[in-house]
């Protein structure tokens, strides 16, 4: 059986060489572009360094799990988590129980472990390991243009009906509306961010804590993706912020709202942020706006603000380790605070 071990600087180019093999050379050399900045850099790793956890057979590396940690806010209480990412056994080790023993171990060094958006295998894994299941993170989107109600599995025929149709309607919620406070570009997370989180974070009954240090490694700081970020001001304090950027999809343009975050009390900020991001996402050509939250207040003003659910493919588990929780605990999310952001999802 293999040992499983901790990562040390001189395993990477073994890990490499294991990634290529199991994900092929495209995700490799995304991969590679982002490691350094994804497992050395942040903010949150222990003094040990990162948490990965290596599977080894004499001198062979045949696993991985590599892990993002953070610090999670449960209603108030301050614990260290950790989300599964990269896992990986060699392909002609796979299904022998080495996933598993790489999961257990994880689970043993953290006090939560999260995993968001899971592959097909890793998600029946943790369903056979009996991980509480809390997911997927609903999806919202806010349609902007006629194409963007277009359904690649329409006909043409259809597709242009029900365009004509809603077209109107499209037009009502997308029409330019008047910012009720000042929402200002940021290049970098000040103290006052972490302000707002210290004052925001414990009316969450779980969330990522989302202090400055956090928020520059995750939004400013990332070497593989480009964001625009905007702060809510009121007078010298800062009142919420949100995160985007805006891409090409194949079936049209699309403004990705990452990350935002406000007093949930707080519905004027929420709504003069999403007009914020509304203009931008015109001025970027954007069909529409799409974002996750798991949060059923911020979901409630969202579709207030011309937003429609939609089927979500971003999963969701946590297993607390920490401290006892209650029992439906994993059934009761209403005041979870995730977002795409949360994990390593947009890459
Ligand atoms: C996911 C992965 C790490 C699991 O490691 P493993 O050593 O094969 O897992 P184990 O042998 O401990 O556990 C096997 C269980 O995992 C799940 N599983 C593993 N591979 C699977 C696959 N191809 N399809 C569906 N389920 C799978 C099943 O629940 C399986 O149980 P079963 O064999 O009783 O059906 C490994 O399959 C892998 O490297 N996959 C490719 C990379 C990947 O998808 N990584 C996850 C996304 S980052």
């Amino acid at each position: 059986m293999a040992d499983i071990v901790r990562f040390r600087l001189e395993d990477r180019r073994a890990i490499d060489t294991l990634y290529r093999r199991v994900f092929g050379h495209d995700a490799a050399n995304a991969s590679q572009l982002r490691w350094n900045w994804q497992y050395l850099q942040n903010p949150n790793n222990p003094p040990g360094g990162p948490q990965i956890w290596l599977a080894r057979e004499g001198p062979t590396i045949i696993g991985q799990y590599a892990t993002m940690p953070v610090r999670l806010t449960l209603t108030g209480q301050d614990i260290a988590g950790s989300w599964g990412m990269d896992v990986m056994v060699a392909p002609e080790r796979q299904r022998q129980g080495i996933g598993e023993v790489l999961f257990r171990t994880w689970d043993q060094h953290v006090g939560a472990s999260l995993g968001l958006g899971l592959s097909a295998s890793s998600h029946r894994l943790f369903k056979k390991l009996k991980w509480p299941e809390v997911g997927p993170v609903p999806c919202l989107v806010k349609p902007l243009t006629r194409r963007a109600i277009r359904r690649a599995n329409w006909p043409m025929s259809l597709n242009r009906l029900v365009s004509a149709i809603t077209y109107p309607y499209v037009r009502f919620i997308s029409r330019n509306k008047p910012l009720h406070a000042q929402v200002e570009p940021v290049r970098h997370f000040d103290d006052r961010f972490t302000k707002l989180w210290e004052r925001v974070g414990p009316s969450f009954g779980l969330a990522v804590r989302r202090d400055a240090a956090y928020l520059n490694w995750k939004y400013v700081e990332p070497p593989h993706v480009r964001y625009s970020i905007v702060a809510l001001k009121r007078d010298e304090t800062i009142g919420g912020y949100a995160v985007y950027r805006h891409l090409q999809e194949p079936r049209g343009r699309v403004t990705l709202l990452v990350d935002y975050l406000v007093d949930p009390a707080d519905a004027v900020g929420l709504e003069t942020l999403l007009r914020w991001v509304d203009r931008e996402a015109r001025a970027a050509d954007s069909d529409k706006v799409r974002l996750f939250s798991m949060h059923a207040g911020f979901r409630k003003l969202l579709r207030r603000s011309g937003y429609f659910p939609v089927k979500s493919t971003l999963e969701f588990t946590i297993r607390v380790n920490a401290v006892p929780v209650p029992s439906g605990f994993y059934d009761h999310t209403d005041d979870w605070h995730f977002t795409l952001g949360d994990s390593d999802q947009d890459r």
